[in-house]
């Protein structure tokens, strides 16, 4: 019998918090590793897990499936850098074939999406969200300490013309760094029907001092775009539970998002889990509760012994952050949670 036979799914093991929260979307870590090292993200000589420590291949696999028949239906690859792990087009290829999911896409710098991409659509991949915080190449390097701006612009065309759309951009503004790039990013979508989003920098753990002398609140953000290009406009019937609303300059083929997390958190419609390339089930991106998933799996846990433990975990999935408290997450770095 194959496994996922094993596991019935049926409408009393959807996963469900304290808050009624449904929870339908995974975001998986499949390394910390990275090939940038951005000012805002990891310290430039970040040390990473060694190898044993990471999920394997087949564990992703066993974990995912688990979860599918819980009822997540929506996967989100994520890092460090997801493209640096080996196998990432087979993982996406199998991924792809377990029953229940319906929507696999992945976060990513684009430096290696130039060779990825059309490999990773074929195996399954539906979109990307690559992340880029200036147009300016000094800067670009700057910020991510060694990174060459005309990689990720070639890794969006290709992602582009692989069909992995529609691109989303991401911008983490940064104090000091990018905040005077939001109008020429805000002004890419007037021409690219890409929708770029800026997120609001959030405080991890050594980086976490930075982070909150740096932040740009969306206001801010969403002022300055506004009084070069003019009105943004709501766009209507947009998904509720992206954390990201739509808006749309005058005439403009693209849209453009703010991804508040700090300001305006948007927990009453989260319904993620995120499980990081250590093998944790971590219930919120802004606080440090975890549930190790893997070391049961190794000592050869049953898969409906791991699924019960996964339900009971979720159960307690926290809302809202403790910022304004003082209240840091201190136990990782966004590259090893994933974002
Ligand atoms: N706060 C907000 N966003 C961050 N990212 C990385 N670190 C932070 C942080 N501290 C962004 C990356 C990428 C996504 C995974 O998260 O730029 O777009
Ligand atoms: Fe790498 Fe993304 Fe962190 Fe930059 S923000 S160092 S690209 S994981």
């Amino acid at each position: 019998m194959s496994e996922s036979a094993v596991v019935t799914r049926s409408s009393s093991s959807a996963i469900i918090d304290q808050f009624g929260r449904r929870l339908t979307y995974l975001r998986v870590s499949l390394t910390d590793v990275c090939n940038l090292r951005c000012v805002y993200c990891m310290p430039e000589d970040m040390t990473f897990r060694p190898r044993r420590e990471l999920m394997s291949d087949a564990e992703i696999i066993a974990i995912v499936r688990m979860m599918a028949a819980l009822g997540i239906d929506k996967i989100r690859l994520t890092g460090g850098e997801p493209t640096v792990r080996p196998n990432v087009v087979e993982i996406v290829r199998q991924i792809a074939r377990i029953e229940g999911i319906r929507d696999i896409t992945m976060t990513t710098n684009a430096l290696l999406l130039a060779q990825l991409a059309e490999p990773l659509a074929r195996a399954g991949l539906d979109r990307v969200n690559i992340s880029l915080d200036t147009l300016d190449p000094g800067k670009f390097k700057f910020i991510t300490r060694w990174g060459d701006l005309n990689k990720v612009l070639a890794g969006v065309e290709a992602a582009e013309a692989a069909g992995l759309q529609p691109i989303k951009l991401n911008a983490v503004v940064t104090r000091g760094f990018n905040d005077g790039e939001v109008v020429d990013l805000a002004r890419l979508t007037l021409d690219r029907a890409w929708q770029i989003r800026f997120i609001e920098l959030m405080p991890f753990g050594s980086e976490a001092d930075f982070a909150q002398s740096a932040v740009v609140r969306s206001s801010e953000t969403r002022r300055r775009i506004e009084a070069a290009l003019g009105p943004l406009t709501e766009i209507p019937g947009s998904d509720p539970r992206d954390p990201a609303r739509p808006y749309r300059l005058a005439g403009a083929r693209g849209s453009i998002g703010f991804i508040s997390s700090v300001s305006e958190p948007f927990c009453g419609s989260c319904n993620r889990l995120r499980l990081t390339a250590d093998g944790k089930l971590r219930l919120c991106l802004l606080r440090d509760g975890e549930y190790d998933i893997l070391t049961p799996l190794r000592a050869g846990a049953s898969i409906s012994r791991i699924q019960q433990e996964i339900l009971d975990a979720a159960y307690f999935k926290p809302w809202g952050h403790r910022l304004p408290d003082g209240d840091v997450p201190q136990s990782r770095l966004m590259s090893q949670i994933g974002g």
